[in-house]
């Protein structure tokens, strides 16, 4: 007779067993921000997913979670971070040189995927930093296209130096340019294209709605949101208020999110 836990033990990854990740290219935006390419034999993902990267460091395998920035449509695998000071795995991540071994956990998992979003008119993808990784994943797919008749992708950084992937980007709205908005934000410096400061503010006070053109309200829209934490709660306040609400399986809403660490 099978055990009453075999199906568990049997759905669950093996994280025991990593995988061997060859280290294509480590590319360089700032002194702070890279991206890591990686050629690993790991099982398809969903846009939006993250997976666990891992080096041995002082004799231990340190693992930590990051998103697929490729779509799962392209066999390079991608990887976008930034140096966290006193960080144990990025300290050591960029480091690596072409042909280094970089752990990768055998598939991907988590559920900031478009299957977990109900329908609407608009979709607006919010991101801090590395957090854009995940919408330009999703932004490769065909079903994002498909599913929503507009969408806003919104990248906020400190600096505009930090606003990066722009080539990728600027193909993305060459190829969309009736469905698809770019609006970045840069908090501590002045631009003449950007909006300046923080994503809840720009919401409340209308700037955000004002620049892409459309409103952003529970009937119309569904809002992704990713990054730092306090970005992730701050911004679902000001949602909430609107009349917007967590998207649930059980419960649908309008606002889903995922944190890159706690508060
Ligand atoms: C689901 C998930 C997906 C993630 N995807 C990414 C990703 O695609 N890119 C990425 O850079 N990080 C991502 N992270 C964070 C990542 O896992 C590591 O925590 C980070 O790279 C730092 O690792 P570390 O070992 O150097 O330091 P850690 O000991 O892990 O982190 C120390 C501190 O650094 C800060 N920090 C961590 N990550 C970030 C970040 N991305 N931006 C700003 N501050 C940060 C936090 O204050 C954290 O407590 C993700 C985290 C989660 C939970
Ligand atoms: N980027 C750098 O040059 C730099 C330098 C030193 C250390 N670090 C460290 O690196 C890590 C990541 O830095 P990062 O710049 O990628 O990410 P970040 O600190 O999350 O900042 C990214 C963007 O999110 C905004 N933000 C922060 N809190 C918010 C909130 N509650 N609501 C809305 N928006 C909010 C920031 O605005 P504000 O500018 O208004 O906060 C900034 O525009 C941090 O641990 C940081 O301490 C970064």
């Amino acid at each position: 007779m099978i055990p009453h836990h075999s199906k568990d033990m049997v759905q669950e990854p093996d994280v025991s067993k990593w995988v061997e990740g060859k280290v294509v290219r480590l590319r360089r935006w700032t002194d702070k921000l890279y991206s890591l390419q990686l050629e690993a034999d790991i099982a398809p993902f969903t846009a939006g997913q993250f997976t666990r990267l891992a080096m041995d460091i002082d004799g231990k395998r340190v693992a930590r979670p990051y998103s697929f920035v490729n779509g799962p449509d392209n066999p390079l695998l991608e990887f976008y971070f930034i140096l966290v000071p006193h960080g144990p795995l990025t300290n050591r991540l960029v480091e690596v040189k072409s042909g280094d071994t970089v752990y990768i956990a055998p598939r991907g998992t988590g559920f900031f995927v478009l299957d977990e979003v109900p329908d609407a008119d608009y979709l607006w993808m919010l991101s801090t930093g590395t957090a854009i990784g995940p919408f330009l994943s999703i932004l490769t797919t065909d079903a994002v296209w498909q599913r929503f008749r507009k969408i806003v992708l919104v990248h906020a950084v400190r600096t505009c130096k930090e606003l990066t992937y722009g080539e990728e980007i600027d193909a993305l709205l060459a190829r969309h340019p009736e469905q698809l908005q770019m609006v970045p934000f840069v908090s501590r410096e002045d631009t003449d294209f950007a909006i300046r400061g923080r994503v809840p503010q720009a919401i409340e006070n209308g700037e955000l709605e004002a620049r892409a053109g459309i409103p952003l309200t529970a009937d119309t829209s569904q809002v992704m949101i990713c990054g730092n934490p306090a970005m992730v709660r701050d911004t679902s306040t000001v949602l909430e208020a609107r009349g917007m609400k967590k998207n649930r399986r059980s419960n649908p809403g309008h606002i889903t999110t995922e944190q890159y660490w706690k508060d």
